[in-house]
């Protein structure tokens, strides 16, 4: 049997205060400042553990490694080890690159395998249970990352998650209420009742600890990736895939790697765009809508005014329709890239957009949809000390992913599978539509909206942004940057500012609740658009170099609990 290793490393007490202590960041016109080094994530703790590192000496591809692991503890609804994300890094001597570590589909997994015999889809099975789940990648990446980018030993950056895990933490009132809401959910999706379930409800301030995820955690600590791809996790996730009818096999985890991709690049009002790469749609669709931003001058049109708005919707609504025809995985799928980015394309593009009436989306490309469910999802940006960025967006795709937790092992699979376009024309969660670029294929990986992006200006890091969100991670990074460049707000500005988003199909801007006037509500209407109010979605983790050099590191505090320090 296994021995849990703790405590050969020391954990600083700070790390264990609760959260509620540490939400500090209050001013809402500018973030917090750093000198050197700037963290900003989904949980102080997670922060905190990210500064450690870095003040030990490790550089931000170290901090990243540690923060994905520590969110995997305390922020379990999307942190994760069970899931996979996208990473853009920019050194300090400019160097860029991509990481991709993006669940794939098993190898048993089938174009039609959430369809009935009628060939319709089956409601859930692509969201709930063990057949959603992808084969992770979380670990591999970040195991590769510290492979080529790390300077600190692996086993340093992986003990305070372990810690966190086997000592505990507290519960912050956002993760309580989202745990009471999925009490059913995790019942009906693990034969054992997982620790999650809690019949007297989650309060604030509860304490957790988590000694199976701090052994699978001290696994991962003492063998790298295959103290999770090989050994006892192993066999626990394929068990569990076995109680469940789920796909994933001994074969699928040894071999899943990782991938190095080139980042996509463009421009905009003279700042260098570097995003994430197919099978992430998210750079591309953020460029796209950038060169089409250009065209306009939404500085004086002002933040959320109807021209503004109607103007980044109607940009919106021709990208996402690209999004769901031409997207999906590179290994797979050729991809037109280059003609999406080409300038010409996109003028061509966005050449029948008109400031005085929208466009019917049924004209752009037909279509059916229902609405978004969930925005879910984390994100974090680092700067270390040396100037070297890191930009990772990261997922279990819905919260708690497809609720099942890996029994023995502690931690939750994800429900990418649904990421997938099960059937072309039959929107997924998000309520995006896929087609052949995005159908089911072994080994294939799902087609993502994640956007972790860097900006430079003269050749200098300017700023590193990104957020969860589903469908809404482009349209919310596309306004962290308009809001920057052209209406001249701060990071923390940017960031708090209300936000809107438009996805071609359904054929509706949604809005913030107190986002709007309600003039330019009504204009927005006798523009012909339908606005819909949600109380929020996205939660934008982004830091900005300053005109002195110090950082300005903004985390969605008045949305969530994320929390950004330096030093
Ligand atoms: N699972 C959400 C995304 O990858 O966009």
């Amino acid at each position: 049997m296994y021995s849990i290793k703790v405590l050969t490393i020391s954990l600083s007490f700070s790390l264990l205060m609760s959260c509620e202590q540490e939400l500090g960041n209050t001013n809402s016109e500018v973030g917090a400042i750093g000198q050197n080094a700037m963290i900003t994530s989904a949980h102080p703790l997670a922060t905190k553990v990210g500064l450690d590192i870095l003040r030990k000496g490790g550089n931000a591809y170290d901090a990243t490694v540690a923060v994905q692991f520590a969110l995997a503890v305390v922020f379990q609804r999307a942190g994760n080890i069970g899931g996979g994300g996208f990473l853009v890094l920019r050194e300090k001597d400019g160097k860029t690159a991509a990481l991709d570590f993006r669940e794939k589909a098993p190898k048993q997994a089938s174009r039609d395998m959430y369809l009935d015999e009628n060939g319709e889809v089956i409601p859930m099975k692509s969201r709930f249970g063990h057949q959603a789940a992808g084969v992770p990648g979380a670990v591999a990446g970040m195991w590769e990352l510290h492979q080529q980018y790390g300077v600190l030993d692996w086993n340093v950056l992986i003990q305070p998650a372990v810690e966190l895990a086997f000592y505990g933490f507290t519960l912050t009132n956002d993760a309580a209420n989202q745990l009471n809401l999925k009490q059913e959910d995790f019942i009906k999706a693990n034969r054992e009742t997982p620790w999650t379930v809690n019949a007297a409800g989650w309060q604030l301030g509860d304490t957790v600890k988590l000694p199976e995820l701090a052994a699978t955690l001290s696994f991962i600590r003492d063998m790298g990736r295959d103290g999770f791809y090989k050994g006892i996790v192993a066999d626990q996730i394929v068990k569990e895939m076995n109680r469940g009818g789920g796909l994933i096999s001994v074969e699928d985890l040894e071999d899943y790697q990782p991938k190095w991709r080139e980042p996509v690049t463009g421009s905009y009002r003279g700042y260098k765009i570097i995003s994430m790469s197919p099978p992430s749609s998210g750079g591309v669709a953020l460029i796209q809508l950038l060169q089409g931003a250009e065209q306009y001058d939404f500085g004086k049109s002002g933040h959320n005014t109807s021209e503004g708005i109607h103007l980044m919707t109607e940009l919106a609504r021709r990208v996402y329709a690209d999004r769901a025809t031409y997207l999906g995985d590179p290994d797979f799928y050729d991809v037109p890239v280059d003609m999406l980015l080409s300038s010409a394309y996109n003028k061509e593009r966005f050449s029948t957009i008109q400031l005085g009436q929208k466009t019917l989306s049924n004209e752009i490309k037909e279509g059916e949809v229902d609405i978004i469910e969930s925005v879910e999802t984390t994100h974090f940006s680092i700067v270390d000390a040396n100037g070297n960025a890191a930009s990772l967006t990261t997922t279990l795709n819905a919260y708690f992913g497809c609720k099942v937790l890996v029994r023995g092992a502690g931690f939750f699979l994800n429900n990418e599978m649904d990421d997938f376009s099960a059937k072309s024309g039959v929107p997924n969660m998000f309520g995006l539509l896929g087609a052949e670029a995005n159908a089911i294929v072994p080994e294939k990986r799902m087609l993502s909206s994640m956007t972790p992006t860097i900006l430079e200006k003269d050749n200098e890091l300017f700023m590193v942004t990104g957020t969860p969100g589903g469908a809404t991670i482009i349209t919310s990074v596309f306004q962290s940057i308009l809001n920057v460049v052209d209406h001249g707000m701060s990071m923390q500005e940017a960031v708090n500012a209300k936000r809107v988003h438009h996805q071609w199909l359904p054929d509706r801007i949604l809005v913030e609740e107190g986002g709007l006037s309600q003039k330019v509500a009504d204009q927005l209407k006798a523009l012909g658009h339908e606005v819909e109010y949600r109380s929020s979605w996205g939660k934008i983790d982004a830091i900005l170099v300053r005109p002195d050099g110090s950082y300005e590191g903004a985390a969605d505090y008045l949305r969530c609990d994320d929390y950004a320090e330096g030093f």
